[in-house]
């Protein structure tokens, strides 16, 4: 069917679609935190980078649709390259992952000979091949105190990367990217939410500026918000505004507030329902990582899986 056609019907017959088509393709659908809530809904497991990372490396489905944006494509593709991997939108990139190119890093390579490279997991494949290890927002930390240097080149998130700075006493060398969403917040968000929900502790997301960060009860990515919002009545949440609709789903009488309400990848939400079950009925947009970058690019994640 044309996507025309999915733009027409309504929410219970595309949800119902959606789970023929998932038996006839034996697929499996795999939805980031930050994904609208009927993608979320239709998602066989919803979750951050790294979890998304971990599932697509141990699915026995034949076609992944990841609902995320194009890295998380591609490393579903590199972790899985027998399988079928599609993107339902493919205006749906990460301009912070847009922000280093492989030549670009190639260069900071040249000018800080020796240091190893650990990359965000939000690059491109080119970009992981050229990488030692990847790292996401939930295991940064760890994947910098794992490795045998005293000098880390840290690429694209500034922001991360001076969080991570300030967990270990390795010296990072970051590369000036950041997430456009997330480096918006400002500490005059934070004076604000805690003025109006004083008894809520607030979490931010490690992409956010270092002065929001050094304001904030907790740092965690968006799968370790997930876990807070177990162990707490309500929330500030620090992050992209779809993350309230998963913890709101799981806990539906707590409370959470974003920390701003602009808060909006608009990326993320290239991604719908229509278009979710339009991508599925005809097996599109494929993800293609050319073998030479892939194997180079997979040595990079299958690192970060082990640490
Ligand atoms: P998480 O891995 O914490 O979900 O973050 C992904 C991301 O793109 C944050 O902006
Ligand atoms: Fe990229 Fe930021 Fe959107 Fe995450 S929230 S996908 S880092 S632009």
């Amino acid at each position: 069917m044309r996507f025309e056609e999915y733009a027409r019907m309504s929410e219970p017959s595309l949800v119902a679609r959606c789970e023929e088509l998932k038996r006839a393709r034996n697929a499996v659908i795999l939805g980031h935190n930050y994904q609208v809530d009927p993608v979320q809904r239709v998602s066989d497991s919803v979750g951050d980078s790294l979890v998304l990372a971990q599932l697509g490396a141990d699915s026995d489905a034949e076609l992944i649709v990841l609902c995320g944006v194009l890295f998380m494509a591609e490393s579903a593709k590199i972790l899985n390259p027998a399988k079928k991997v599609i993107l339902p939108s493919l205006s749906a990139g990460c301009p912070m992952a847009d922000m280093i190119t492989a030549e670009e890093l190639r260069n900071f390579k040249a000018e800080h000979p020796g240091a190893p490279v650990v990359c965000y997991v939000n690059t491109s494949a080119d970009v992981k091949a050229e990488s030692d290890v990847c790292c996401t927002s939930s295991n940064a930390v760890r994947v910098v105190e794992s490795l045998d240097a005293d000098e880390i080149l840290f690429v694209p998130d500034r922001n991360l990367a001076a969080y991570v700075a300030s967990q270990t006493d390795k010296t990072i060398i970051p590369w000036d990217g950041y997430c456009y969403v997330h480096n918006m917040f400002v500490r005059e968000d934070v004076i604000v939410a805690t003025a109006a929900h004083p008894d809520s502790p607030i979490v931010v997301h490690p992409e956010c500026p270092p002065d929001v960060i050094e304001m904030a009860d907790f740092v965690a990515s968006t799968e370790g918000m997930v876990r807070l919002a177990a162990e707490h009545d309500s929330l500030i949440v620090g992050t992209e505004i779809g993350l309230i609709d998963r913890l709101k789903r799981d806990h539906p009488g707590k409370r959470f507030y974003p920390l701003s309400a602009f808060a909006v990848c608009r990326n993320m939400k290239m991604i719908d329902l229509p278009r979710v079950v339009w991508a599925l009925d005809n097996e599109e947009h494929e993800i293609v990582v050319p073998d030479d970058v892939r194997v180079r690019a997979q040595s990079a994640l299958a690192r970060m899986l082990e640490c």
